[in-house]
């Protein structure tokens, strides 16, 4: 018997990548799982109908459907054992080019997205003693170019985790945030351009990346052994290190990184 058997996991932002990954990671250990995501008719095929899965519709940049969602799962289940904030978004654009529009989409649905479900969450949370979890990102660690937008997010992401995790510091609930490495997923296909629109191609190798499986069993593994933070993939923690060791030349090489990107928007307009 795992450590999640029957107990009560949501997931937000379950209808593609890592999010569907950690669906079915959690129902495979024997965890009822709520997950939400906006495009639910996407988000109900992916999965087997299940007394031990309730697949719920919910954009987590809106306060209300973050409250409904959680209500919905209390009301159902009552209790929530352990949360997942993974629905996430990310951009590829110059600051100087990007509306600001696109920055806000990012705050509300990374940051924002996390806080409201927390928030909602909280006393159901409180009384399990159970696990909050926030899918984070190296862009957490290390501010990337042409993603001003998904840095901000994810720092505010970690920020928000961590004043919560110490504010929870006697309370038996544990608060802990990933950070997945570059891993398949459509992610890069979703990423905002400019003008918000989507960027539709992934500028990397996607077969090359960590698969979504083994990211969600990661994740996974580290809510059952209640770990602090998880930091993924050799890219990932070399530049973690690197950027806390050697910022300066942190800079030059993410820098020289993001500059041989297919299509960069460093080169772009000549900033290359
Ligand atoms: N893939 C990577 O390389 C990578 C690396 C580091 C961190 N991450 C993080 O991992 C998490 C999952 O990303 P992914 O790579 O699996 O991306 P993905 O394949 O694009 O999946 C994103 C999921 O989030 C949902 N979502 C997006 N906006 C939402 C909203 N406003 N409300 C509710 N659900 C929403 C999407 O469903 P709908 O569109 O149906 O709403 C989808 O199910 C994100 O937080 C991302 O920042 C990914």
């Amino acid at each position: 018997m795992t450590l999640l058997n029957d107990k009560i996991v949501v997931i937000t932002g379950g209808s593609s990548g890592i999010g569907k990954a950690l669906v079915e990671a959690a129902l495979a250990r024997g965890a009822r799982v709520a997950v939400c995501a906006r495009n639910i008719e996407k988000l109900q095929s992916l999965f087997t109908t299940s007394d031990k899965l309730l697949c719920l519709k919910a954009d987590v940049s809106k306060e209300a459907d973050c409250h409904a969602f959680i209500n919905t799962v209390t009301e159902r289940w009552g209790r929530v054992d352990v949360l997942i904030n993974n629905a996430g978004i990310s951009m590829r654009a110059l600051f100087e080019d990007v509306d600001l529009a696109v920055l806000k989409e990012l705050m509300d649905v990374n940051f924002w997205g996390a806080v409201y479900c927390t928030k909602y969450a909280m006393s159901a949370i409180r009384n399990s003693k159970g696990v909050i979890a926030g899918v984070s990102s190296i862009a957490g660690y290390r501010g990337l170019p042409g993603r001003t937008g998904y840095s901000s997010s994810k720092f505010a992401l970690q920020g928000f985790m961590e004043a919560l995790r110490t504010e929870l510091l006697h309370t038996g609930v544990h608060v802990m945030w990933v950070a997945p490495g570059f891993t398949a997923s459509n992610i890069r296909n979703v990423a905002r351009s400019n003008d918000g629109s989507a960027q539709a191609e992934s500028p990397l190798d996607e077969s090359k990346l960590m698969s979504a499986d083994e990211c969600a069993r990661i994740i996974i593994d580290g809510i059952e052994k209640r770990k602090r933070t998880i930091v993924m993939t050799t890219q990932g923690k070399l530049a973690v290190w690197l950027n806390k060791l050697f910022p300066a030349l942190a800079d030059k090489i993410v820098y020289n990184h993001f500059l041989k990107e297919a299509d960069s928007p460093l080169k772009r307009g000549g900033k290359g």
